[in-house]
């Protein structure tokens, strides 16, 4: 260890570390621009500037390494004013333009403005106007006056994702980046560009001008758009998500996450198919009834068949806590073995970054909690091939769309009684005699199991009138924050669905069972008693980070 001064300060660091890093490991601040901690060093922004003793002039904090004795001042009166310079230097030809930058409020060079610079121009003279809205790639805009040239849209692309797609041009003040000729910026990873650029030069597509980043709620959660579970912000106004960012996990995703993961899997939730209530089929017709109604057609149906003619699908898609109930109710009431889920795999896209063949983000919890046959019980194909025969005649199917495929939909044709918790219309509603409208991710509590065994924490971050009603811990003054004549405030609120794991609760209650569980909590408590993996975990002690299964944190830990 290496023994040095910061602000008079005595800090022990590692040897070969950085000013910057020392400096942000003991908390304290020094500004930065081009400086990542997951890109190389550039050097070029120069807002880094401190005075180191016995240096003849100041060093930038990002790229001087630490050694014995060093003492370092931050705010002497020489680095103020050299901050202050670069402040006055990197906004004379700024368009000054925060009123209707889609970064005002998350901007580092709008934060610095107020706490670094002495906030008076010299400059009269007219500013060097560059390109606007250039469309880098389908989903990412270049402001080239915003841009202070701090290089990390670059370095990210070289280092990062490893696929150079852009580069600086011209010289002086009229220097500028541009992506190579012939090429887009266009890979699995570009639109983390836009978290990476400290200024609003890079924005979203999709997310241009739909609101200010004050007017929004921002929630921890995690992606379900594929196996690894990328941990990111929900970001909402008036109960509609508008868009997704990730969240620092170094053991999960680090500070990224992939453009389709941030695209597509939130529009869903927004969308005009949602199921609003429960429906039965009635003369052909879905027709909307109450949770009673619906509830009682599924028990009473589910009685009139034997135990070896029905089968039950749980899901990839559902949370630990939906498919622990569920394999529950299955072999307590349905006294079935053919239980199976659906995977979603495709090999095509998965990378060494981030991206996985295993399209859902809870296969591994789904297994684990017990979704799969009993001794002598189908799985899928075998399901499948029952229902085709006449063998199966219902089925019971949580959160996933099983007809998707149109062959199985033929298949599914042939049952007397299918039962499916969905949150949107698809191809399975179309055969289902009851369609109980389930919640979507973003709308209810629960956990979903990475890939690397990891358990991780989804968290509402839109209301539905369960939540409007205050069952599941989603307090009702937050809604009321949001309330107000507004239209589609109106109509979203009046989405009545559940959670899969509450609908299951009603289900089986009304076949017999002695269910009683109020939140996702207490049904995962039962998880960490019953099931070995999950012994110890809590939703508390799985946090914001996540925390790993009994035998994957000893396999880590040796
Ligand atoms: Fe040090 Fe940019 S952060 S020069």
């Amino acid at each position: 260890m290496v023994k040095i001064t910061i602000d008079g300060k005595l800090l022990e660091v590692q040897p070969h570390c950085t000013i910057l890093e020392a400096a942000s490991q003991n908390g304290i601040t020094i500004p930065h621009f081009c400086w990542h901690p997951r890109l190389s060093i550039s050097g070029n922004c120069r807002i880094c500037l401190v005075e180191v003793e016995k240096m003849p002039k100041l060093v930038i904090a990002c790229a001087t390494q630490v050694t014995e004795g060093m003492v370092v001042r931050t705010e002497s009166p020489g680095a103020v004013k050299a901050r202050e310079a670069v402040m006055e230097f990197l906004l004379i030809n700024h368009p000054l333009d925060c009123p209707i930058c889609d970064e005002a409020g998350e901007c580092k060079l709008q934060d610095y403005t107020y706490k670094y610079s002495f906030g008076i121009g010299r400059f009269d003279e007219d500013k060097v106007h560059k390109a606007k809205r250039v469309p880098w790639g389908p989903n990412v805009l270049f402001d080239a006056e915003r841009c202070i040239l701090c290089s990390r849209c670059i370095r990210f692309c070289d280092e990062i994702v490893q696929k150079p797609q852009l580069h600086f041009v011209q010289r002086g003040d009229r220097t500028t980046i541009e992506t190579f000729p012939g090429e887009e910026l266009d890979n699995p990873y570009s639109m983390n560009v836009i978290e990476l650029c400290p200024v609003g030069a890079l924005t979203s597509r999709d997310f241009r001008f739909k609101a200010r980043v004050w007017e929004m709620s921002s929630t921890d959660t995690v992606c379900p758009g594929c196996a690894r579970g990328c941990n990111m912000l929900m970001w909402v106004r008036q109960n509609e998500i508008l868009r997704l960012t990730p969240r620092y996990n170094p053991e999960v995703n680090d500070y990224w996450m992939c453009d389709v993961g941030r695209l597509t899997t939130f529009k869903f939730v927004n969308a005009e198919d949602r199921i609003n209530a429960p429906m039965v089929r009635k003369e052909g017709e879905l027709v909307q009834v109450s949770w009673e109604e619906a509830i009682a057609k599924v028990a009473s149906e589910l009685r009139r068949f034997k135990k070896s003619e029905i089968a039950a699908l749980g899901s990839a898609y559902a949370t630990n806590e939906d498919n622990y109930l569920f394999q529950k109710f299955v072999k307590a009431l349905l006294n079935t073995k053919h239980l199976d889920y659906l995977r979603h795999v495709e090999v095509r896209d998965e990378d060494n970054l981030l991206i996985r063949a295993d399209k859902t983000p809870n296969s591994y919890g789904a297994r684990e909690v017990g979704v799969k046959p009993g001794e002598g019980g189908l799985a899928w194909e075998g399901i499948l091939k029952g229902i085709d025969e006449g063998k199966i005649k219902a089925l019971y199917a949580i959160d996933d769309k099983i007809a998707a495929d149109p062959a199985i939909g033929k298949v599914l044709q042939k049952l007397d009684f299918l039962v499916v918790h969905t949150s949107n219309r698809n191809q399975t509603t179309d055969l289902a005699k009851v369609v109980l409208s389930s919640s979507t991710y973003a709308e209810k509590h629960g956990t979903f199991t990475n890939f690397q065994g990891r358990v991780q924490r989804i968290r509402p971050a839109v209301a539905t009138l369960e939540q409007d009603r205050a069952l599941d811990g989603f307090s009702v003054s937050r809604l009321d924050k949001f309330a107000s004549s507004n239209d589609r405030w109106a109509r979203l609120k009046k989405r009545d669905a559940r959670p899969t794991w509450r609908i299951i609760l009603s289900v089986a209650n009304a076949m017999g069972g002695k269910f009683k569980y109020n939140t996702a909590e207490e049904v995962f408590k039962e998880i960490a008693s019953t099931v070995p993996s999950f012994k110890g975990l809590t939703h508390q002690k799985i946090g914001n980070q996540g925390a790993l299964l009994v035998g994957k944190a000893e396999a880590a830990a040796a």
